[in-house]
């Protein structure tokens, strides 16, 4: 089979995973959409155009930490150090730690579920004059049993989960992908985590509901995603952006609101939905934590938490763990 009818193939297999997802998740009250879908080619973009901004400060933040205390982070371990960057986006963390860490580097693997995210960073890398081992393209879950099954014979691995992702999951998911990640590791192994912490409410809108409105184009992509994919019929004028403060559960929401009463077919996965006027479709969860609170939660995944940098001033963490 040629390489183009592969990818094909490859495009129809997951738009029927995609199809598939959403007659679960837009059936279930309050509508919902996994977050996962916002990184297609334009919805990578866009992400990229949020850490851009003046208001969203994780991935700036988390960069200069990388680039401070990248050779103190990988000293702690013996070289060299394969790593592994679940969710690479760009790429430009990760060229920040292989700046930082040097000669201590060994093999380098990346897993994402967009396409473009792999081909950005393992251009930027090239520009480094740095190789990928291994691309992945796949969610967190899967990408780690690749990963773990294609790790260098020698040496420990590093594994990267940056840019506040593990604040998308709520609690128990976030459990359950700790603990994979951590039966996937091996003694001697890491887990380096960032994570955004809490801080004032204002700051944290500003930086989910931006001035400029590219938080909300990325929020609203996902509707003309499943325009294109999957023949849906939504209206993208007609839903709104919504990032909300929910401090009982330590989270920003993100929801797209319906301005108005109205009926969406998509028939590329079946679905016929009806919104009531101000109904929304629940997009992504972000939590935030304190610096003790994402030591406790490594733990209780069975991890040891060794190392933590704080940005006191962003309020942003990066936590080292061992195996
Ligand atoms: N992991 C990022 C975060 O929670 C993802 C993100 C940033 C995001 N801004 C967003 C997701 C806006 C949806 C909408 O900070």
């Amino acid at each position: 089979m040629s390489f183009n009818a592969t990818r094909v193939e490859e495009a129809e297999a997951a738009r029927a995973v995609f199809a598939e997802d959403l007659r679960e998740s837009l059936r279930r009250t309050p509508k919902q959409i996994a977050s996962k879908y916002f990184y297609d080619a334009l919805g990578s973009q866009l992400f990229e155009a949020i850490c851009l901004l003046p208001w969203y400060q994780v991935t700036r933040t988390e960069l200069a930490l990388l680039h401070r205390h990248g050779g103190s982070m990988l000293g702690a371990l013996e070289a060299p150090t394969s790593l592994v960057e679940l969710g690479c986006g760009s790429g430009e963390k990760l060229a920040a730690l292989v700046t930082a860490g040097g000669e201590s580097i060994g093999e380098i693997q990346l897993v994402d579920i967009s396409p473009a995210a792999l081909e950005m960073t393992a251009r930027r890398l090239r520009q480094q004059g740095v190789e990928i081992a291994h691309a992945h393209q796949a969610s967190y879950e899967d990408g780690l049993t690749l990963a773990a099954r294609h790790r260098a014979p020698e040496g420990p691995l590093a594994l990267l989960f940056l840019g506040s992702n593990i604040g998308n999951f709520d609690p128990p998911v976030r459990q359950d992908l700790l603990v994979r990640m951590r039966q996937s590791l091996r003694p001697g192994d890491a887990l380096f985590l960032g994570t955004d912490l809490v801080k004032p409410e204002r700051e944290l809108l500003l930086a989910y509901d931006d001035p400029l409105q590219v938080t909300a184009a990325f929020n609203r992509n996902v509707l003309r995603r499943i325009n294109d994919e999957l023949g849906g019929g939504f209206d993208l004028d007609a839903f709104e952006h919504r990032a909300l403060w929910n401090g009982h559960d330590q989270r920003v929401e993100m929801h797209l609101v319906a301005t108005r009463a109205q009926n969406v077919s998509i028939p590329g996965a079946g679905l016929e939905l009806s919104f009531e006027a101000g109904e929304t479709i629940w997009t992504e969860s972000s939590y935030k934590y304190e610096p003790e609170q994402v030591r406790r939660f490594g733990e209780d995944a069975g991890f040891r938490a060794a190392a933590q940098w704080v940005d006191i001033r962003a309020r942003f963490a990066l936590t080292g763990f061992t195996v």
